[in-house]
């Protein structure tokens, strides 16, 4: 029999520092009722560090030699990874069915497609994308240069996206049609096709950091899923504003279905659509513009 090892008991004074300092260093809010979940995952991390008490780990965090290392340690703990291949179909059939024939439409001359898919987690909506892209491209995909770009704050998490390997419950929202098509399955893990894990590239990024984000220049649509909600209002609205900057003036934005950015000083807009939603810039190119057949290769 095991008996599990009780997590050591944070006082509301160490949660109000350390809650403090992740969010200053990455905008995720850590509400009071969430002090269970801090004390369990980094009490677990001061023990393993021997240490006696959280204020030892919060100076070790903030002065000690190593702080920058274990910052990334931390947030490797503390996030949150959920996500799933073909995580709410229906947003991403809006994805497939409206914002994609437009914007290889607008794309059609220069044949460059750029995509974000920014706090990734294990990459499964990057390649989701991929996915989609390669089905929609079919042989006309070797005429288009496509970047899709995954990036995430964790860099545990974008090992497993690196790896390309999933396990079974990363693929339950997956048709057996794609599954046969994109993946080998061999013991019970799931191997990503290698085409499909050659169009996505990973790298570590704190949606903290404008610069970082700045540094890749404009996106053709930018995926932001189930990451906001772990923001207060401030942080939102900083993430959001530099998703505006960074976006193509006709490019296109998907948020999480269970979020809002209604109350942001903005200039997105939402797009109508059956299922779903996405944002465009206001002022965007208007979606009626052409009617012209979709050519989209040769
Ligand atoms: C619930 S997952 C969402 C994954 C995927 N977008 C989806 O919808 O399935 C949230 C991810 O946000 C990342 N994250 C949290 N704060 C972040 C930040 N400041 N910068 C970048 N990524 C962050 C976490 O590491 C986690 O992998």
């Amino acid at each position: 029999m095991t008996t599990a090892t009780k997590a050591l008991a944070m006082t509301d004074e160490h949660f109000a520092k350390l809650s403090k300092i992740i969010y200053e260093r990455s905008g995720i809010h850590f509400q009071e009722n969430k002090k269970y979940l801090l004390e369990s995952r980094l009490g677990r991390r001061v023990q393993e560090l021997e240490m006696d008490d959280y204020e030892q780990y919060i100076a070790f965090i903030t002065i000690g030699p190593y702080r920058d290392d274990e910052f990334q340690e931390m947030f490797n703990r503390i996030t949150i990874n959920e996500t799933s291949f073909f995580r709410n179909d229906p947003q991403l059939k809006v994805f497939e069915t409206l914002a994609l024939p437009k914007i290889l439409e607008a794309r059609s001359n220069e044949k460059r497609l750029r995509i974000w898919s920014a706090a990734c987690s294990t990459g499964e909506e990057p390649f989701s994308l991929a996915m989609i892209l390669h089905r929609t491209l079919g042989i006309r995909l070797a005429d288009w240069r496509i970047e899709i770009l995954g990036t995430d704050i964790s860099d545990k998490a974008l090992k497993v996206a690196h790896d390309g390997v999933y396990a079974s419950y990363a693929v339950r929202s997956t048709s057996k049609l794609m599954l046969d098509r994109y993946f080998t399955e061999k013991t019970g893990r799931f191997e990503l096709d290698p085409e499909i894990r050659s169009m996505v590239s990973f790298e570590t990024l704190n949606l903290k950091d404008r610069l970082g984000a700045r540094r890749h220049g404009k996106w053709d649509v930018i995926f932001c899923r189930n990451v906001l909600i772990y923001f207060d209002e401030k942080m939102k609205q900083q993430v959001v504003q530099t998703f505006h900057e960074q976006m193509a003036d006709d490019a296109w934005l998907f948020i999480g279905h269970s979020e809002s950015i209604r109350d942001l000083n903005v200039a997105l807009e939402p797009v109508p659509a059956p299922e779903g939603f996405c944002h465009r810039k206001i002022g965007a190119p208007s979606l009626a513009s052409t009617n012209k057949p979709l050519s989209l290769g040769g």
